[in-house]
């Protein structure tokens, strides 16, 4: 269920009737939203909060949160921030019934099932979608661990426009980028369903129109970009994403951009290259069924075909100045090496290392 801010919060006094500790898993975004501040500040029920976790939140963050809920005796957990808040929380709901105190890893060995505890998110940030999806990273030991369950995805949104006044110029260019990705991956995903192409053109539909207002601060286009991104989430909930996250996510450990600046650096120069090489089909229902995809997708980025869908997001990603790193030819083969082969499993051509380092020559113009 979605609630939003209107009537000083009306749908969250709804949601906390009837629970007595509810844990506040924040960032540190929650000290810039005033309005929620205020809110917080009159909310009678007790709040236990937890911030104890970093961007690339650890296994360990995720322990002692699950240490405090238990000690706090918490009926319920509230998660306010970015995506790295989202993931923290929804690994404490997951581990919260799990025995023992999950040392050294122990709760990642076995199939897990969520504590039943009502799950409230907050996103401040308009992009990663994470309050609509079934994944969650931690690191344990230095090592990814990407965790999927549905039963741990929020029951109740609170979108707070407000939340994202504050957000600086580059996150919200990147963020909306994240967003709009996700809605572009998952349309041409081998998973896409009626149901989550649906979900990427209402997104994709809400991204450009909420574009100008968003950037430029309206309350209009932060609620539309909140909304966006949600629907994004729930696009890449049924599909996950592909080629273009797959090869992005060394982008930001090499160079240091944002997540959604280097997913657009890939989807940019994906599509056009998807055109003209759809001979290397590997979705099962066909390289026919995969042109009219494309062809939908451009159309649905406002285009008459894939090749002006295909400029109209090269187009988004000029407009928004984003900076193109210098890459070498050895950062190019440490990129080429870094891709995760599981993830191009869902994209629907067939990626192999001289193709993925030739995409990696084109992305960085060398
Ligand atoms: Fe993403």
């Amino acid at each position: 269920m979605i609630i939003t801010a209107d009537n000083d919060y009306r749908g969250l006094d709804e949601w906390l009737k009837g629970k007595k500790k509810v844990m506040l898993v924040c960032d540190s975004s929650i000290a810039f939203l005033q309005a929620f501040n205020e809110k917080l500040g009159r909310i009678k029920t007790a709040m236990v909060r937890f911030s104890d976790f970093q961007p690339n939140p650890l296994y360990s963050s995720v322990t002692a949160g699950v240490k405090l809920l238990r000690e706090e005796g918490c009926d319920s957990i509230m998660a306010v921030g970015g995506g790295s808040a989202m993931d923290v929380a929804k690994c404490i709901k997951l581990y919260a019934d799990c025995p023992g105190d999950g040392e050294q890893g122990e709760w990642l060995k076995h199939a897990a099932v969520p504590a039943d505890l009502p799950f409230l998110a907050m996103p401040t940030t308009a992009g990663t979608g994470s309050e609509a999806t079934r994944y969650a990273v931690v690191y344990f030991d230095g090592a990814k661990q990407s965790i999927t369950h549905e039963g741990f995805i929020p029951d109740t949104v609170l979108m707070d426009p407000d939340a994202l006044k504050t957000l600086p110029l580059y996150q919200k260019k990147a963020t909306m980028c994240d967003a709009l990705c996700h809605a572009v991956e998952s349309f041409w995903s081998v998973n896409s369903t009626e149901e989550s192409k649906a979900f990427s053109r209402e997104a994709i539909k809400e991204v450009m129109a909420n574009m100008e207002g968003y950037l430029a601060n309206t309350p209009e286009g932060r609620a539309g970009m909140l909304m966006a991104a949600n629907v994004a989430g729930r696009a890449i909930n049924i599909t996950q994403t592909t080629a273009g996250h797959a090869m992005c996510y060394k982008i930001t450990s090499l160079f240091g951009c944002a997540h959604g600046h280097a997913a657009m650096l890939c989807d940019r120069i994906l599509f056009p290259w998807m055109i003209e090489n759809t001979d290397k089909c590997i979705d099962p229902r066909g390289e026919a069924y995969l042109k009219v995809t494309l062809d939908e997708l451009g159309k649905a980025l406002g285009g008459r075909d894939a090749k002006e869908g295909a400029d109209i997001l090269k187009k988004i990603f000029e407009k928004l100045a984003f900076e193109i790193p210098a890459a070498d030819s050895g950062q190019i083969m440490e990129l080429t090496a870094g891709v995760n082969p599981d993830r191009l499993k869902n994209h629907p051509l067939l990626l192999d290392k001289d193709t993925i380092n030739g995409l990696y020559k084109k992305i960085f113009a060398v």
